[in-house]
C-alpha cells in the first residue's frame, strides 16, 4: 500500500471507532476546510467584511477544537463501555504499541501527519486571528451599533490611518493581555445590552500617553508657532464671512522657551490634579511639582475642600490626554460644522440666511430622539417664508445644502447611542467647554498670590478676531 492509503486505513481506524469519534472527525474536516476557504478567499481579497472574520477566527475554530476533542472522548466512550473491538494492539487499558504490526503503523502515523497539519491550521488561524481582533474592521465596525459614533468621528480624522489598537492598547504583553480581557467583557456587554448610551467617558484605565500616542509624536520635536486660520459666517442674510486668526504657541516639549508644550510637557515638571466629578471637569485644586522639587499648589476661589480633602485626596497626573480627549473621535458642534463645510463649498454662502437656518435645523434635529427628516423640512420653510424665489430658482443648490446638512447630521448625531451635540466633551480650546479654562481662569492661586493665568495671549496671539478683511491674512500672502 502506498504512504497515503495507509495513512487513509489509519484514520479510519481512529475515527471510524464508532459514531461519536467519526461525528468529531466530521466536525474538524468540516471547519478545516470553511477555515482554509475564508483564509484564502480573505487573502485573495474576495472576502473582505468584518463579519466573515468572526465566522474564520471565533466560529469555525471553536467547531474545529469542539471536534478534536470529540475524537479522544469517543476513543474514552468506546473503553470504558469494554467492547474494544478493534484489532490488537490497542486491545488492552493502554495501547500497546507494535510497530512490527502494519496497521499500528498507519494509526501512529495518520495521527502525527494530522495532528501537524492541525497545529498548523490552529497557528495560522491563532496568528491571523490576533491580527484580525486588533484590525480597524473589528474594532470599528463589529459591534457596529455601539462602535458606529467611535467610527464615524474616527474615519474623518487626523488618526483615520492610525489603528484603533496604536491609542487603546500599544506595545507590550500586558497591555495586549489586558485588552484581550476587558474585549471579553465587552463582548458581554455587547451581548446582554448592558453597555452605556454613549458610552462612558473619560475612559477609564486608558493607557498614559507616553506609550501610545508617544509612539509617533515625540515631544521634544514641538516648536513655534502654529498659525489657525478659522472662517466663519455670521447668522445674518448674507452671511457675512469672517476670519479668526489665532497663532498657537504650540512650544518646544524640551521646556525651552514659552508656549503650550514647552510649560506642560516640559521633562521633569508634573502637573496634577483633583476633579471633583466625573467629567474631570470641575477642578478645585493642581499641585505642579517643578524638576528641582519646588512644588506649587493651587486652589480654586470656589474649592469648598479642607486642608485635609487636598492633602489626601487622590489626583491625576497631567498628560496629552488631559488637553488632546478628541484627538480622533472629534464630534463637531453645529455651527463650526457649517462654517467648515461653507468653507468648501459644499454649502453654497449665496443662499441667503443658510448659515443660521441651518445650525437651527441641526440643532433641533439633534434635540432628543433625533429627527433627520426635521432638517429639510426647516430649511424649505426658512425660505418658503422669507425668500420664496430661491426654492424655484436654485432648487438644486438647496437640495445639497440639505444633503450636506443630512450628512453633517449623520456623523454626529446617534440617537440609538443617545448621542448628540456635546455629548462628548471636548478639552482643547474653551469656546464651548471650559477646557483650558477648567484651570486658566485667574481664579486658581496659591498661598503667596500666584495663579493659573488667563491672559489672552498666553497660548494663542489673537491677529484678527471675527474681521471680514483681515489685514495679516493679505500680509502673509493668503488668500
Ligand atoms: C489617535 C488615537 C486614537 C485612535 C486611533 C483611536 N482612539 Fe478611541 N479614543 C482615544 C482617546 C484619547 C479616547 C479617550 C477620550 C476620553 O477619555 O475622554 C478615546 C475614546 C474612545 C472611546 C470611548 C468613547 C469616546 O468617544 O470617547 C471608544 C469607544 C473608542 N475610543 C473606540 C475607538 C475605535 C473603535 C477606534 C478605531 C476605529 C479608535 N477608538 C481609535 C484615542 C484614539
Ligand atoms: C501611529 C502614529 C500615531 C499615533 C499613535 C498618534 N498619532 Fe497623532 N498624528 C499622527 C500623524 C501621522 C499626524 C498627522 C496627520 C496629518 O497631518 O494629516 C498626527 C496628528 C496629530 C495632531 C495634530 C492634529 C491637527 O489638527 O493637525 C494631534 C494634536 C495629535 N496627532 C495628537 C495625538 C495624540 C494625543 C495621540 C495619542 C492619544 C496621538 N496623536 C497618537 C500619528 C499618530
Ligand atoms: C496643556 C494642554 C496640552 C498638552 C498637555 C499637550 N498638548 Fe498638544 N497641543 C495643545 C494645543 C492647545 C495645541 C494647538 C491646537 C491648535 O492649533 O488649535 C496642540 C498641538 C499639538 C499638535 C500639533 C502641532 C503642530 O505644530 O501642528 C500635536 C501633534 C500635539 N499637540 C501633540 C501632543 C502630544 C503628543 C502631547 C503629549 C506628549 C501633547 N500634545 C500635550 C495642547 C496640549
Ligand atoms: C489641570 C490644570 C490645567 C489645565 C487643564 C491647563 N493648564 Fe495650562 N497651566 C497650568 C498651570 C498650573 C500652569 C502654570 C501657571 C501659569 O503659568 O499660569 C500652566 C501654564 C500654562 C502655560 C504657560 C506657559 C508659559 O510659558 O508660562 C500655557 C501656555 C498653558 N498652560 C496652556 C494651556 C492650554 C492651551 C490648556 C488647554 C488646552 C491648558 N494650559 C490647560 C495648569 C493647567
Ligand atoms: C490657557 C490657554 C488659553 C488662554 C489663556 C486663552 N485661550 Fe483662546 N484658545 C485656546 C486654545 C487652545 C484655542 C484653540 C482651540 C482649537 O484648537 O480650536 C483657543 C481659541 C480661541 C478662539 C477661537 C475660537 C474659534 O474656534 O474660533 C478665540 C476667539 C479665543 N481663543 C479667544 C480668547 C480670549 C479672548 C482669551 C482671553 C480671555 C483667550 N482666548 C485665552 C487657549 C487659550
Amino acid at each position: 500500500m502506498t504512504g497515503i492509503k495507509r495513512w487513509l486505513a489509519g484514520f479510519f481506524i481512529v475515527v471510524g471507532y464508532n459514531s461519536l469519534t467519526l461525528f468529531g472527525a466530521t466536525l474538524v474536516t468540516f471547519a478545516a476546510g470553511a477555515i482554509v476557504l475564508l483564509l484564502i478567499l480573505g487573502a485573495v481579497g474576495v472576502a473582505k467584511s468584518a463579519y466573515l472574520g468572526i465566522l474564520t477566527f471565533l466560529v469555525f475554530p471553536v467547531v474545529f477544537v469542539a471536534g478534536l476533542l470529540i475524537i479522544p472522548l469517543g476513543v474514552l466512550w468506546q473503553r470504558s463501555h469494554g467492547g474494544l473491538s478493534i484489532k490488537d494492539g490497542l486491545a488492552g487499558p493502554y495501547p500497546v504499541l507494535d510497530f512490527n504490526k502494519r496497521h499500528v503503523r498507519s494509526v501512529v502515523e495518520a495521527i502525527a501527519v494530522l495532528t501537524f497539519v492541525n497545529i498548523l491550521i490552529i497557528s495560522v488561524v491563532a496568528y491571523e486571528g490576533v491580527h484580525y481582533t486588533e484590525s480597524v474592521p473589528f474594532c470599528g465596525q463589529v459591534c457596529h451599533e455601539v462602535m458606529e459614533p467611535e467610527f464615524a468621528a474616527y474615519s474623518d480624522s487626523p488618526h483615520s490611518r492610525v489603528a484603533c489598537v496604536k491609542c487603546h492598547i500599544g506595545p507590550g504583553a500586558s497591555w495586549f493581555v489586558k485588552s484581550k480581557l476587558s474585549g471579553v467583557r465587552q463582548v458581554f456587554a455587547v451581548l446582554f445590552d448592558t453597555y452605556a448610551r454613549p458610552i462612558d467617558t473619560p475612559v477609564k484605565n486608558l493607557r498614559p500617553s507616553t506609550d501610545t500616542c508617544e509612539q509617533c509624536h515625540q515631544p521634544d520635536k514641538f516648536t513655534g508657532d502654529r498659525l489657525r486660520v478659522i472662517p466663519k459666517y455670521m447668522e445674518d442674510d448674507e452671511n457675512t464671512k469672517v476670519f479668526n486668526l489665532l497663532l498657537m504657541h504650540i512650544g518646544g516639549g524640551h521646556g525651552e522657551g514659552k508656549g503650550i508644550h514647552s510649560w506642560h510637557i516640559a521633562p521633569g515638571r508634573k502637573t496634577e490634579y483633583l476633579a471633583t466629578d466625573e467629567d474631570r471637569q470641575v477642578i478645585p485644586y493642581v499641585r505642579v511639582t517643578e524638576a528641582d522639587g519646588r512644588v506649587l499648589s493651587f486652589v480654586s476661589q470656589d474649592s469648598e475642600l479642607t486642608e485635609d480633602e487636598i492633602a489626601n485626596a487622590e489626583l491625576r497626573q497631567m498628560d496629552c490626554i488631559d488637553c488632546h480627549n478628541r484627538p480622533t473621535h472629534i464630534y463637531e458642534m453645529p455651527g463650526p460644522a457649517i462654517d467648515k463645510r461653507m468653507d468648501q463649498g459644499l454649502i453654497d454662502p449665496s443662499l441667503p440666511g443658510i448659515k443660521m437656518a441651518g445650525r437651527e435645523a441641526l440643532e433641533r434635529a439633534g434635540a432628543e430622539d433625533g429627527d433627520i427628516g426635521m432638517i429639510a423640512e426647516i430649511i424649505r420653510a426658512h425660505f418658503k417664508e422669507d425668500f420664496p424665489e430661491i426654492l424655484e430658482k436654485r432648487a438644486k443648490d438647496v437640495d445639497q445644502a440639505i444633503a450636506t446638512l443630512e450628512a453633517i447630521y449623520r456623523r454626529n448625531v446617534f440617537p440609538d447611542m443617545k448621542l448628540t451635540w456635546g455629548s462628548y466633551i471636548n478639552n482643547l480650546g474653551h469656546e464651548v467647554f471650559d477646557g483650558c479654562f477648567r484651570c486658566h481662569d485667574d481664579g486658581h492661586a496659591t498661598k503667596s498670590g500666584e495663579v493659573i493665568r488667563q491672559d489672552c495671549d498666553l497660548c494663542h496671539a489673537m491677529l484678527a478676531w471675527e474681521e471680514e478683511d483681515p489685514a495679516v491674512l493679505a500680509d502673509l500672502g493668503i488668500e
